[in-house]
Parts: structure tokens; sequence; C-alpha cells
């Protein structure tokens, strides 16, 4: 079929107040926006202003009162523990109006936060659904972060409670959660009032009397009792949840996302970008600690009225790399997400797709890949293998949807391998020279989009409107900044290449280079340090750091080294994937001290590059490649 994308596109930019308000129809608010867009409003306006509404309302109970009460609202599939569970949205209205009961039981009300720090385990998505059905903001922080960096997301957020479980478990180890909490909540000032805590049988976890409450136990007395939480009206602008992503600092960023233009913009994105029917199963493999876990196995999925996948295992070794295609065949997925990433790890375990073979895969139509560049190469192996058209798009934890992408259901336009497509309806995407001028098509620059963002997308950062002002909207007048620079060629098909901050991006995991650098700085022996992101053929990127030492350490360089990588471990946490510290004379700089990583990063990738003007001595570019090489790189 013809696309219908360039007719809805146009229709979008003449008049994006009707095109929203048209699409606010598909959710039920309790009182309609007395303005789609108020530009006085926010940084840069807000959508919905004057609206309440109730996001799990839209999620679950409207379900239930329209007949889908019997229909698997959620199905738990963990291969790494051998077990599976589906909830109806009957039960998961249950589920959220008891735990909702229980945290207003504790004191939890509208406006207060509660930290989520759980595995992908079922109770995540309903501790997430139960803060947005009694208006508190739900914030969750990926398991694979270290106690540290829960520390810094609970001073900044401030959480009333603790929602947890006793243990995540990854391939060959259980990690167990509590003690780390425990530990968080010991380094931050602020101090939660309660922890709630599911006990997981792969580790019974200790609690401290007068703080922490067992799960279970808590239900069934709100059970017994017949407590149950009703939804909570709140304004559309007020947030739902706080999600920290990393920024050019340790310090994350708090991204903010609100009820009502989140609702709206997901409701969207399910028929049109992935092209599902309500009653259909709907996969994102990822974590409920990312965004794509919050908009695509929680929120969207359940906004439409579909089923969706909590899948706790890996794409490999949980069994084996063809897992996910026994999900698919299992559970009768229609369309699947997913990072590049995982595909590149099932590729090299079973590169002829030989595992494939073994299941029906009749249901499935789709398969959508972000959080990276998906390369060409593994989107062509999966189209070849799974038989089914492969779609990368691209988008932020800022932005909670596409901004540009392949909208399927207004009929998929072609693919251009290496670009994600078009942008969606509510993105004006411009690429900008460093003086704001827009640069000739095909040329690269600053990918931006013109003001105002889309529904769904960050209003703010949490209780920081100034870095949300600096870190945003500063550098280019009137636009968002995404920190991704590319081009648009001459069909407007968008090119993502490369990020112009120092996040990195390990297994479809932001992190942030910075960060990294503040920790291995506090090692007592090191100088100074620059971490840089290589390519790597299985995640896309990895970090190494080249560290200065103190002069006059004379302790082997091999132990400092094995310190400095177990000190990010420790800090950041394991998912920083941080394994490779060299130590190095000296590292190169500009004549006004700014450390040239780009260059280090080319040496390292095996590319050209120009030797900077500005270089100070560009001898210590030889001493970088030959510690590179020593180590093997580039690879
Ligand atoms: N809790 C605790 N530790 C975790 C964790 C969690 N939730 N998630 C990951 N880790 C640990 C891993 O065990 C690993 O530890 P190790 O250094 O001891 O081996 C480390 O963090 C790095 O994890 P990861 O980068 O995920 O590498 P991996 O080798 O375990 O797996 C892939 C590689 C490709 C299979 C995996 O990254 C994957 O499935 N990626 C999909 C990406 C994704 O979902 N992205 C989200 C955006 S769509
Ligand atoms: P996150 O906020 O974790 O989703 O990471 C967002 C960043 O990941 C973007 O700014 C890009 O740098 C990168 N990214 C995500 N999806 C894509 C994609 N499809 N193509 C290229 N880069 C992507």
């Amino acid at each position: 079929m013809a696309s219908r994308y360039h007719e809805v596109y146009e229709s979008w930019k003449q008049d994006p107040e009707s095109f929203w308000a048209k699409a606010a129809e598909k959710i039920d608010w309790s009182k309609p926006a007395d303005k789609v867009f108020d530009p006085d409003a926010g940084a840069y306006g807000r959508w919905f202003a004057g609206a309440m509404c109730n996001t799990c309302y839209n999620c679950v109970d409207r379900h239930v009162e329209r007949g889908r009460g019997d229909q698997a609202a959620m199905i738990y599939d963990s291969p790494i523990t051998g077990s599976q569970k589906t909830y109806t949205y009957s039960e998961l209205l249950d589920e959220v109006q008891t735990l909702g009961a229980v945290l207003q039981g504790h004191g939890v009300e509208k406006g207060d936060r509660v930290i989520v720090y759980m595995p992908m385990i079922p109770e995540a998505a309903i501790a997430m659904l139960a803060c947005a059905r009694i208006g508190a903001i739900h914030s969750v922080v990926f398991g694979g972060f270290a106690a540290a960096e829960l520390a810094t997301r609970i001073d900044d957020a401030k959480p009333k409670f603790v929602l947890t479980a006793s243990c995540g478990i990854e391939p060959g180890r259980v990690v167990e959660y509590k003690p780390l909490l425990d530990e968080a909540i010991s380094l931050s000032k602020s101090k939660p009032d309660g922890v709630l805590l599911c006990q997981r049988e792969q580790a019974n976890a200790s609690m401290i009397e007068g703080r922490d409450l067992d799960w279970d136990e808590e239900m069934a007395s709100a059970r017994s009792e017949g407590r149950k939480a009703d939804c909570v009206d709140v304004a559309a602008t007020d947030p739902l949840y706080i999600l920290y992503t990393s920024g050019t600092t340790g310090i994350p960023k708090g991204v903010v996302r609100d009820n009502g233009g989140h609702m709206v913009a997901l409701h969207w994105s399910m028929k049109n970008i992935y092209d599902v029917e309500p009653g259909e199963v709907y996969w994102a493999a990822s974590d409920v600690g990312w965004v794509v876990g919050h908009s695509y196995i929680v929120y969207a999925p359940l906004l439409h009225g579909n089923t969706t996948i909590i899948f706790e295992g890996k794409p490999i070794g949980t069994p084996d790399a063809g897992v996910f295609w026994r999900v698919i065949s299992e559970h009768k997925v229609a369309a699947m997400f997913t990072a590049p990433t995982a595909f590149r790890a099932i590729k090299k375990e079973d590169p002829e797709g030989k595992l494939i073979k073994d299941y029906d895969l009749s249901n499935f139509r789709t398969l959508f890949l972000a959080g990276e560049r998906a390369d060409p190469d593994t989107i062509q192996w999966a189209e070849k293998q799974l038989e089914v058209p492969v779609y990368d798009h691209w988008w932020q934890t800022e932005t909670g949807w596409t901004i540009a992408g392949n909208p399927v259901g207004l009929g998929a336009l072609p693919v251009k391998y290496g670009s994600p497509t078009v942008a969606m309806p509510g993105y004006d995407i411009k690429i900008l020279d460093d003086q704001c001028n827009e640069v000739p098509t095909g040329e690269t620059g600053a990918i931006s989009v013109k003001l105002p963002l889309p529904p769904s997308c960050l209003p703010t950062l949490w209780q920081n409107d100034e870095r949300f002002k600096e870190s945003y909207l500063q550098d280019f007048p009137g636009y968002y900044m995404t920190s991704d620079a590319g081009f648009v060629d001459e069909d407007g098909y968008v090119y993502v290449m490369a990020r112009t901050d120092d996040i990195i991006n390990v297994a479809g995991h932001r992190l942030s280079t910075g960060g990294m650098e503040e920790v291995i700085a506090t090692h007592p022996d090191v100088a100074e340090c620059a971490v840089i992101g290589m390519a790597d053929k299985l995640k896309g990127q990895i970090p190494a750091g080249f560290i200065v030492l103190n002069s006059g350490v004379d302790r082997e360089m091999g132990d400092i080294e094995s310190e400095v990588v177990k000190l990010v471990r420790e800090k950041i946490g394991p998912v920083a994937a941080f394994k490779l510290a060299m130590a190095v004379p000296r590292l190169p700089k500009t004549r006004s001290g700014k450390i040239l990583r780009g260059t280090m990063r080319k040496i390292a990738d095996g590319e050209e590059f120009k030797m900077p003007a500005t270089i100070d001595d560009p001898v210590i570019l030889d001493e970088i490649t030959d510690v590179l090489k020593g180590r093997g790189y580039p690879a």
C-alpha cells in the first residue's frame, strides 16, 4: 500500500494542535484540556494544559470496563528462572488497586516520589502502574547500577518509599538487591520512610525492623481488609515519572515525563508506527529500567489494549540463542522491539539461524530496532532469517517515543539501510551548524528539533529548569538539541551518526564517559584520566580508560589498572562494562589543555585522523598508539 506518511506529516505541520487534539480522543480524560497547547507555560509550552486524567485508568481500568477483562494484559516469561505467569486485565487491575492501597496505607500521596529498584518481574510493572494510580511519581532505577548511582538518584528524587525485590538474576549469578539498596540509603542524605520488598526464592533478603515491609504480607493484609485504591485525578501536566539518564557529568539527568502528552503520543505510536491492533501481543525485549521498558513494555501496549511481555532473560544463554524465537512463537507475538546488540549476540551464536527453524513464527509481522544505530549487516541478517521487515527507529530517553522512524501503520516507506527513516509527526528536524544555521541537504550537523517538542517529550528535568535549559535549549535558541550529529538526505531520511557529547552507547545502554572519568579520578594513584568509547562488534561501543599515574607511584601498573576497573564496577555498576584501563605516560591535549578524546578514539578504532592543528605535543599520539597496540587495538 502507498504510504500515507507524507500526507499525515503535512497535516500535523499545518495544524499541530488539531493533530494532537484528534489523537487525544483515544484517551479517557476526567476533564478535557483548556488548551491543547499552552505556549506560555513551562520552558517551551505545555501540552493538554488544564486537562485531568489518570494514566493507570487508561492502561488498565478502562479495558476491564469495556470488555477486555479476560484478555491477557501481561505475560511474564522468565527463562532464567524457568517460570511463567499471565495476568489478565482484570487480574492486573486487582494487583494495582491493592498495591496502590498498600502504598496509600503507608502515607504515599499524590506527588510523592517512589523509587522502583527491581528486576524484570511483573511486580516491577505493577509497581509503576500502582504509583500512577495514586498520583505518586515513580523513578525506576536499572538493576545493573551500583549503590552509589542509586544513592545519587535517591538524593535527587527524595522518595518517600522504595519498592524493591530481594534479587535479580544474571546468567550464572544472583544479584542481591537488598544490600545494594541498604548501602545506597546509608550513602544518601534523603531517607525514605519505608521499603516494600518482594522476596524471591533465589535470595532471602534481611529486613530492617521499622522500615522494611514484606510485599506479599502487605498485599495479603490489604486484600483481607478489602482495601483498594481508586484512581487519583492528576493534571495532564503533572509528572508521571522521573527517569534518570546519563548526562555529561556524573550527576544523571532526571528526565520528567508528564501524564497527558505521554499517553497521547504513546497511544498514537502503537497503530501508526508499530502497526498493531488492540488484543495483539507486543513484545519489547528491554528492561523496565530503561526508557524503552517504560514506554513499550509497560505504558504504550497497555494504553492500547495489547498484551505485553515481561521477559526475564537474555537473547543468548537462557538457555540458547533460540529463546527470542521461542517467546515469539509461544506467545504469538505480532511485533517485537529490541536493541541491535541483542541481534548481534544471537547472530554470533547462531550465524545461520538454525534455531529459528524449530519455531512457528507465522504470527510475527515486524521487528523494530532502537537504542543505538542499527548497522546494515544486522538488519539484513535479521530480515533474511526472520523473513519479516526490520525497521530501525531513533529516539531518546528525553522523548519517550520515536523521533525518526518508519511508520508502518501509515504504510511503510522504503528502507534505506543506515537510516532510521523519517521524522515522525510532532518533530520538525533541522540539521544545524555551530551558528544555528541550517546546513544544506546531505551535510552533517547537529540534529535539532524545532520547538515546541511534541507530546511525551520532557518538559524539564526534575526540579532543575536551569539544567534543562542549559543542556537542551541554550546552544541553539528555538530548538531542542538532541546531542546527536547526522544529516538528512534529499528524501527526508534522517541519518544519526554520532553523539556530540561524551555519551557512549554500550549494548544499547547509554553511559557517560565523563561519569566514569569522575570515578577513576578518585583513585589515589591517578593524576588524570580520559575515557573513550571504542567500537565493539557485539556491544557497539565499549569504554576504555587511559590513566596517567601520579609521579612517584611505583606500584605494579597491572594492580592499579585492576583497581580502577573494580572501582568503576563498584561505583557505577556492572552495566558500565568497563573492563579496560591502560596506564599511559601522558594524555594528548590541545595547547589550551583540552584532552583530545576524539583523536584517541580514532586511533583505537583504526580510523584515519588528521593531526589536530592545536595539539600540544604530537609525540603523545604515538605513545597512545603503542599502548593500544600492546592491548590488541585496533581490534
Ligand atoms: N542487574 C545486574 N547486573 C546486570 C543487569 C541487571 N539488571 N543487567 C546487566 N548486568 C550486568 C551483566 O551481568 C554484565 O555483568 P558482567 O560484567 O559481570 O558480565 C554487565 O552488567 C554488562 O551487561 P551487558 O552489557 O548487558 O552485557 P552482557 O554480556 O551481560 O549481555 C547482551 C550482552 C547483548 C546479551 C545484552 O546486553 C542484551 O541483551 N542487550 C539488549 C540491550 C537492551 O535491552 N537495551 C535496552 C534498550 S532497547
Ligand atoms: P537512550 O536515551 O538511552 O535511549 O539513548 C539515546 C541515544 O541512543 C540517542 O541520542 C542516540 O545517540 C542513540 N540512539 C538510539 N536509537 C538510535 C538509532 N536508532 N540510531 C542511532 N542512534 C540511536
